[in-house]
């Protein structure tokens, strides 16, 4: 059998540092404007690395950490805007399928299909994807967010009850600050649950790598006229806190 190497992935240094800070034996090499943390959670081997933002930063980490590092698993975590009405800050959304909103080859093929791949979505591995919602659950309910994060910051984004989702998630080269920007998105993809920058787009190189993947986000904002304020307090103080959390309950499932 292969050996197990996994790689994690984040789109902002915040996502990661938590992350980072549970590898054992911690080396770093730098590629192309990325620094790549090695070590092992757990004594597996591990690969961490903040991708940047957008597609192509995150398809070309991707296609990294699978050449130059042999990931033989990749794992997403990062924050994304809500798009379904029912999400809220704080919310964690597990991506069951992932979709390109802003692929449009029409009227050459369908609207979201990409070319030559026959495929407008790209699905996450089913046995990390239920690994990935056991563990999300398990902090929910034993409440271990609220031993890891200020009280005061969790009472700042309203951060009481948070929720599992699994479902669509979108991905494109835009910052959701509009009601118009989400209401286009929702008109277009009524089973999307969130937007962000890069999920597809790994899942893209996975898919054509064959790599079993896995795509979380945790709420930041609601994608609309407020999303610039709430975004970057959120991942300076609660994203890598979710992260970590939650890649630390992954490992105790493997
Ligand atoms: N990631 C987090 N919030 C986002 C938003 N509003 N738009 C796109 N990507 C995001």
């Amino acid at each position: 059998m292969k050996k197990r190497i996994i790689g994690i992935m984040g789109a902002m240094p915040e996502e990661i540092e938590g992350v980072v800070s549970l590898l054992n034996n911690c080396t770093s090499s730098s590629m192309g404007k990325r620094t790549y943390f090695s070590g092992q959670i757990n004594g597996i081997d591990t690969v961490v690395v903040f991708s940047r933002w957008g597609k192509v930063a995150a398809a070309t980490t991707v296609t990294t950490l699978i050449h130059e590092f042999k990931i033989t698993e990749l794992w997403f975590t990062g924050v994304a805007g809500a798009i379904d009405p029912d999400l809220k800050i704080g919310d964690v959304v597990v991506g069951k399928r992932l979709i390109q909103h802003d692929m449009d080859a029409r009227p050459l093929m369908n609207q979201h299909e990409i070319p030559l791949l026959n495929k407008t979505y790209f699905e996450s591995d089913a046995s990390l994807l239920d690994m990935a919602s056991k563990s999300v659950a398990t902090i929910f309910k034993n409440s271990s967010l609220n031993s890891a994060i200020d009280a005061e910051d969790l009472n700042r984004f309203s951060i009481t009850k948070p929720q599992l989702f699994i479902g669509d998630i979108a991905s494109g080269d835009q910052f959701f600050s509009s009601n118009e920007q989400k209401q286009n998105l929702n008109n277009q993809l009524p089973d999307v649950l969130c937007v962000e920058m890069e999920g597809a787009a790994v899942a893209q190189v996975c898919y054509e790598y064959a790599i079993p993947f896995c795509i979380i986000r945790t709420i930041s904002d609601a994608a609309d006229a407020n999303s610039h304020l709430d975004f970057p307090s959120f991942v300076k103080k609660i994203a890598s806190k979710y992260a970590t959390e939650i890649i630390k309950d992954i490992y105790s499932q493997f």
